[in-house]
């Protein structure tokens, strides 16, 4: 009997199987009901009581052995189907679910590339800016009501009160302060207003500023850049049509209107029966604001314009809901993915 447990034990570790059935036969040769070691569990009732205690030790051993041996090719077995069964190296992959720019940043894109063809390069500067290069080095007295009108977040208090710019045209003070004309920047960026949130306003939202001084810069030069760029991005055939307006930093002022895209000047609800759409605010540089930036203003001229990202996308896509631009609802952004 001890010699047939040692055999058995020493044999054990060798057994293979290569299929389910294979197994099961293995399983059954050894531990069925007329398997070799239940066979020996039938033998040990005949073992000599002085040896019992030795042997059943053995053949526990040998049965934990067995079993063992047997979950283990199984484990082999079920690895292996699993693969060779839900692996089919033929199927197409998962696809990865592409993104889309964000409707903002891509008239941001546009407008940025319109005028890198005509020359401009792109500044940036602060979010959070001082008085001086929001308002007062743009030609706003101290006393003037446009920190009010344009409803500003102030960070701090005091002379020159730090403040969330209310309009990307302190990028233009920025850039006269370090560079020497000729000047031609786009400066796109954020710029927050202490308002209410409704679908026509937000107190956060995206400007293009653009500046251009050189000597002889006219007002000529303004009007065919301006009607370069509404023709880039609204179509060859639109018209545009200049208001006399006032901004402090500008002398001459003008607002610009384009020929609505929708009713081609007809009429409809979107230009409210006018024929015509307002896209920016522009003029010839106040001659202060270029003193105060340390630029000769009787040998340089220029011309500076703004207008808001929001409103041109909301004119290339008809979404009037501002807030659609900030909530980043996935179905909203997702719709953009062919306007890339
Ligand atoms: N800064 C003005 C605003 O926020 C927009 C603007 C108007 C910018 C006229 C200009 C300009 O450069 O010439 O409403």
């Amino acid at each position: 009997m001890r010699s047939k447990i040692d055999q058995l034990l020493a044999e054990i570790d060798s057994l293979t199987a290569v299929s389910r059935e294979e197994l099961e036969a293995l399983r059954v040769r050894l531990m069925g009901k007329k398997g070799s070691i239940t066979a020996l569990f039938d033998d040990f009732k005949q073992v000599a009581a002085e040896e019992k205690r030795e042997i059943g030790q053995l053949l526990n051993v040998l049965k934990t052995k067995a079993a063992e041996h047997i979950n283990a090719l199984r484990d082999v077995l079920e690895a292996k189907t699993e693969t060779s069964a839900s692996t089919d190296l033929s199927m197409p992959g998962h696809p990865a679910p592409s993104g889309a720019r964000h409707p903002l940043s891509i008239v941001r894109n546009e407008i940025i590339d319109i005028f890198k063809h005509l020359g401009y390069t792109v500044a940036e500067g602060p979010e959070v800016e001082d008085d001086y290069h929001v308002f007062g080095a743009l030609n706003f007295p101290p006393e003037h009501p446009a920190r009010d009108m344009q409803d500003t977040f102030f960070v701090t208090t005091g002379d020159n009160p730090v403040l969330l710019r209310t309009h990307t045209s302190s990028v233009q003070v920025r850039s006269m302060e370090t560079a020497r004309p000729p000047i031609r920047i786009i400066c796109p960026g954020r710029v927050f207003r202490n308002e209410a949130i409704s679908a026509r306003a937000h107190c956060i939202f995206h400007q293009v500023e653009g500046l251009y001084i050189d000597e002889n810069v006219s007002f000529a030069d303004l009007k065919q850049s301006v009607l370069y760029f509404a023709r880039e991005m609204f179509g060859a055939d639109v018209q545009i049509r200049l208001r006399p307006s006032y901004f402090p930093f500008t002398e001459p002022s003008a607002e610009v209107d384009v020929s609505c895209n929708i009713c081609k000047g007809k009429g409809c609800n979107v230009c409210k029966y006018t024929g015509w759409l307002e896209i920016m605010g522009c003029g010839m540089v106040d001659p202060n604001v270029l003193e105060a930036s340390g630029i000769d203003s009787k040998k340089y001229t220029g011309f500076a314009f703004g207008m808001g990202i929001e409103r041109i996308a909301m004119l290339k896509w008809q979404v009037k809901d501002l807030r659609h631009y900030f909530e980043n609802d996935v179905r909203f952004l997702s719709q953009f993915k062919t306007a890339l």
